[in-house]
Order: C-alpha cells, then structure tokens, then sequence
C-alpha cells in the first residue's frame, strides 16, 4: 500500500489540531516490514491496546505490515514528511543517516542475548537517539531486537574460505556490508521481503538471519545449513515522525512515549526468553544441518579488521567493546 491510500486509511485521524488543550483522537499509523506473525508486529498490535488504555480511548494504531508502505527507506522517508506516524525499523536502515548507529552492528560485540539487551538498554545506546531528530526528522523512543543474527547458505560452510565468492543477502546497510566484503563474501542487499524468493530462484547462495524470521518465513527449505554464529545482535528503533510529534501535547507525548516503552521492553524481554526455544525448534527440522558455537576465530582477523575501519567513523564502537567488557 502506497502513501495514497495510507493517507485515505488515516484521513479522520490525519485531521491535524493544534497542540492546544484540546482532547486530540488518533489512529497512529505505524509501518513495519516483518509480517503479522513476527513478534514486532505483535506488539504493535498490543501497543495499540495500551495506547488506548492510557488515552482514555483517545488514540488507537493502524498497523501495515510486511513493507506494505515500501522499504524500510521508504519508511524513514514518509516519517519525515510526517505522511506515516510512527515506523518499527531495523537499526541497520538508520546507519545511512546516523553513522553511529553502526556501532550497534558490530560483529561479535556479545556473546549472548541476555547482553545484547544489556547494550540496548544502556545509556550510549541512548545517546544514540539523541541523534536522530536532527538525522532522520523522526523521534527515536527506544529499541527492541529481533535476536542474534546466524548465517544459512545452499551449501554447506565448513571454513571462512567457503563464504568466498558467496553472493550473501545482507540488510541493506553499511557496516553489514563492510563485514560481508571483508569476509570475502559478494553481499547482497536486499530487504526482507525478497528473500525467500532470491533463495529459492537461486539469486543468492546465503544469507544472515536470526531464528525468529527463519522459523517465520522457512529458510531452511532453500538454505539448508546454518551456522550458529550469533555474530551481531539485530536491534530495532521505535520512531514517531518528528512532525506528528510536534503536534501533540507534552501530556499525550509523554502517553506515546510510555506506551511505545512498554512495548520495547516486552519486545526485548520476550527475544531473551524464546531465543532458546527458538534454537531448538531449528534443531529439529529436518533437512537442516545446524554448526553450533561458531566463535569469532572460524573467521580469523576480521573482526579486528572491522573494528579498525569502523572505531574510525564512530567512537560508539570503542565504547560498546568497553561497556560490554564490563558486563
Ligand atoms: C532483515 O532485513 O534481515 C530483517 C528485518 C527485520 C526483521 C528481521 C530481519
């Protein structure tokens, strides 16, 4: 669905009223691009309920899911004309605006989900949304994820060398792209919604995953190895148009703002309790054969070599390996 017809669904609660006292209504449309059944979408949905609870039935949510708005880019785009409320989108499609935000997708910056959350929750990771209403004309709330990231291919990867050559989907994204060439792989960017298909035509030999969309979208049926790398955490960042945001009242900012919160939370919460139950529901597919533990050494100094290029475009990197070292 394209920006016309969003602005037809949303005309009654598009009618803009000024910040005064007066008692707004409104049906915030918010766009994603995972499908209803991803937990991100879920939560939008009982954000929804939660928004209408602490406005007093005032507020609502209209969500359009599956990139039904375009791409992630697409999305950013409409929330800084103020044509799309609020967006849930990856933090790897704000890198292009705010370089900082890379930091986020350093390789092997945790071991393990439970630490992913730490950093998301961290005051530098915090910092970092300062930064977008000036970088993106939207207002950055909080973040979630969707997990730690694996890498699934065609054929089997038995060394770093085998990634060689390999046309590797990637998000598009900078320092998803630094990592992929320094590995030696041909990386592709491509948005979610055109993945199983390029994996089924054979328009791409691997991709990098987390299990919540593996199990979501059947990878496994094109992509039959996987390696369990958990090489990046994958965040998401809940924005609101800055322009809808400077129409509303500091009282019903202040409601946008807990609602959205709670819902980061319970997003982030829930990754940390089903990221187990997750793996083991890809371990008993058949067909699929799962390399468990890959650590950092199966692809020899290219974390380091990351770290050098990126520890110079943002200080965020440094702090990140610090915080964590810290944990
Ligand atoms: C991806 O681009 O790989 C992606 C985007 C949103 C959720 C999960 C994965």
């Amino acid at each position: 669905m394209r920006l016309k017809t969003l602005a037809t669904v949303l005309g009654v609660a598009a009618a803009v009223f000024p910040a005064t006292g007066i008692a707004q209504e409104r049906a915030f449309g918010v766009g994603l691009i995972t499908p209803p059944v991803h937990v991100w979408n879920q939560e939008v949905d009982a954000m929804g309920e939660t928004l209408g609870s602490l406005s007093d039935g005032r507020f609502s949510v209209t969500a359009f899911p599956s990139g039904q708005l375009g791409s992630e880019n697409e999305m950013l785009q409409q929330l800084q004309t103020g044509a799309l409320d609020m967006a849930w989108l990856t933090t790897a499609e704000v890198t292009t605006r705010v370089p900082d935000m890379s930091a986020l997708h350093t390789p092997f910056l945790v071991d393990n989900i439970e630490d992913a959350a730490r950093v998301l929750r961290s005051d530098e990771a915090r910092e970092i949304l300062e930064l977008l209403p000036r970088a993106t004309g939207a207002v950055g709330i909080c973040y979630a994820m969707t997990g730690m990231r694996q890498m699934m291919s065609r054929e089997a990867m038995d060394s770093a060398a085998d990634l060689d050559g390999m046309r590797f989907r990637i998000t598009p994204a900078p320092p998803m792209r630094s990592f992929f060439e320094m590995l030696g792989a041909a990386p592709a960017p491509m948005p979610l919604t055109q993945v199983y298909d390029s994996l089924a035509n054979g328009q791409i030999d691997a991709i990098a995953m987390d299990y919540e969309s593996i199990i979501n979208f059947g990878y496994h049926d094109h992509a039959p190895y996987m390696l369990q790398t958990n090489h990046q955490m994958f965040p998401m960042v809940a924005l609101v148009s800055g322009r809808v945001w400077a129409q509303m009242s500091p009282e019903d900012q202040e409601i946008v703002r807990e609602a959205v919160q709670a819902h980061c939370d319970a997003t982030i919460d829930r990754f940390v309790e089903g990221e187990a139950g997750k793996l083991e529901t890809l371990q008993a597919v058949e067909g699929l054969t799962i390399t468990e533990g890959v650590s950092k050494d199966f692809f020899g100094d290219v974390v380091e070599q990351w770290d050098t290029e990126w520890a110079g475009q943002t200080d965020y990197v440094e702090r990140l390996r610090a915080l964590v070292a810290g944990f």
